[in-house]
């Protein structure tokens, strides 16, 4: 099962999807591919030896999308996972990839928050600064809106008595790795509809 990530900065979910993906036999990453060029995610990719391409922003978002999806095809990918990629993709995108998958929808992203609250940027710090008791981690399939697609799976973080926003942020993210990596586990056991693409 090949897996591509995009993700636009940090890449610390990406780190852990690919240490996650070394560690089991059936699936892999098969790259990492930012639109930043120094994204931190590129170098996190070369230092455990995965395959990173770089996409640049285009003056028109298809011929981006068609060159996203170029590679895509080119490597046979049946899974993308979206780690901190700071874009919108397109329906006509989800529909050219989901329809190599028979219409599964195949695009996953994790979100720091209890999806339908606090979509978007800053959702840690919005719900902080809201008072809220708890949030937590919401893996969800792609649509072309904005963190808007079909659950999958949500961990609840609550907020500790006197916790800092930084102490809460650390723990958000450790959550978003288990939460990520966990899925990536239910991928590689085939207990979530896989690929067109696997040989005969
Ligand atoms: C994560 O909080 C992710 O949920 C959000 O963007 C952030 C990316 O962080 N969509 P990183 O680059 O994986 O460290």
């Amino acid at each position: 099962i090949r897996i591509a990530i995009l993700a636009s900065g940090t890449g610390s979910n990406a780190e852990a999807l690919m240490k996650k993906a070394q560690s089991l036999n059936s699936v892999e990453v098969t790259f990492v591919l930012s639109d930043k060029v120094g994204a931190g995610v590129l170098e996190k990719a070369l230092n455990l030896s995965v395959r990173h391409f770089v996409v640049t922003k285009q003056s028109d978002r298809r011929e981006h999308e068609q060159r996203v999806l170029n590679l895509l095809r080119e490597y046979r990918i049946d899974w993308v996972f979206l780690a901190g990629y700071m874009r919108l993709l397109s329906l006509e995108f989800l529909q050219t990839f989901n329809g190599w998958h028979g219409g599964n929808s195949q695009v996953v992203n994790i979100h720091p928050s209890l999806l339908p609250a606090y979509p978007g940027v800053d959702s840690i710090r919005r719900a902080f600064e809201d008072g809220v008791e708890e949030s937590g981690v919401t893996l969800h399939l792609v649509d072309e809106g904005m963190d808007t697609g079909p659950q999958l799976m949500q961990s609840r973080l609550p907020l500790e008595a006197g916790e800092s926003l930084a102490d809460w942020s650390v723990r958000f993210h450790k959550l978003e790795h288990q939460t990520y990596t966990q899925f990536l586990e239910l991928v590689a056991l085939g207990q979530i509809p896989t690929s067109p693409f696997e040989e005969t």
